[in-house]
């Protein structure tokens, strides 16, 4: 198969957008065509321009036959968002369906949801008291954070954490697991079954990730060397 087109949607600063370029730049096999945000001073937007990759501000990100016009135009066949703080359209979820990533900063479904996002999540975990976190990355559907779970990496929760520290740590984990997912799927290795199911998870096996889900396809769980 030939790897599809990436775009990438992004609302803030861009470290996961740049974590995917500098992975992309060392294995190949694909490409971010396009970099789109609802914010015209969106850090992401910067890092693309400065790679000269094609860059679009969504005026209307509830727009779903804009959006899908932008990716079409680009000739994007997998959608990878990092740190889209809009929801997605429907359509468009519906027209990507196994082939839209997101990245979280927690264990979802744990401290996920409308409204969940930065620093509120960090701070929702340690008010909850939780001694573990960590990233997800899953595939999008219409609900926000919900979609089938393509791989988690779990991070320890320190006792004198504030949710800076524990943000700083979790990006660490979400710079590593959200390049191999995406790069998984856009090359076809990594899939969403028509039931739902997550398969080909062995694809991020390198990665030492924990991967969690609804199936069985994991050669066994795999030790994270947590950071
Ligand atoms: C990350 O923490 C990601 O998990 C969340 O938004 C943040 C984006 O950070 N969805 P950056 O813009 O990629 O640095």
């Amino acid at each position: 198969m030939t790897a599809s087109r990436i775009a990438v949607l992004a609302s803030g600063g861009g470290s996961n957008l740049g974590a995917l370029l500098e992975h992309l730049d060392t294995v190949g096999g694909a490409a971010v065509a396009c970099v789109l945000s609802n914010r015209a001073d969106a850090g992401a937007l910067a890092r693309a321009q400065q790679r000269g990759i094609a860059t679009t501000v969504l005026d209307d990100p509830t727009d779903g036959a804009a959006l899908l016009a932008a990716l079409a135009a680009h000739d994007v066949g997998t959608v990878a968002l990092a740190g889209y703080l809009k929801m997605i359209p429907a359509e468009v979820t519906r027209r990507y369906a196994g082939r839209m990533l997101n990245v979280h900063p927690s264990l979802l479904p744990a401290f996920g949801g409308h409204g969940m996002y930065g620093a509120r999540v960090h701070a929702a975990v340690l008010a909850a008291g939780a001694t573990v976190s960590g990233a997800t990355v899953h595939f999008v559907d219409e609900v926000y954070d919900r979609g089938p779970i393509v791989a988690q990496w779990p991070v320890p929760v320190a006792p004198d954490d504030t949710p800076a520290t524990l943000a700083a740590r979790v990006l660490r984990v979400e710079h590593v697991l959200f390049p191999l997912a995406v790069a998984a799927v856009a090359t076809g290795r990594l899939t969403l079954g028509a039931d739902g199911r997550v398969l080909g998870r062995s694809a991020l096996a390198d990665a030492s990730a924990f991967a969690f889900g609804t199936t069985a396809d994991l050669p066994g769980a795999i030790g994270a060397r947590l950071p």
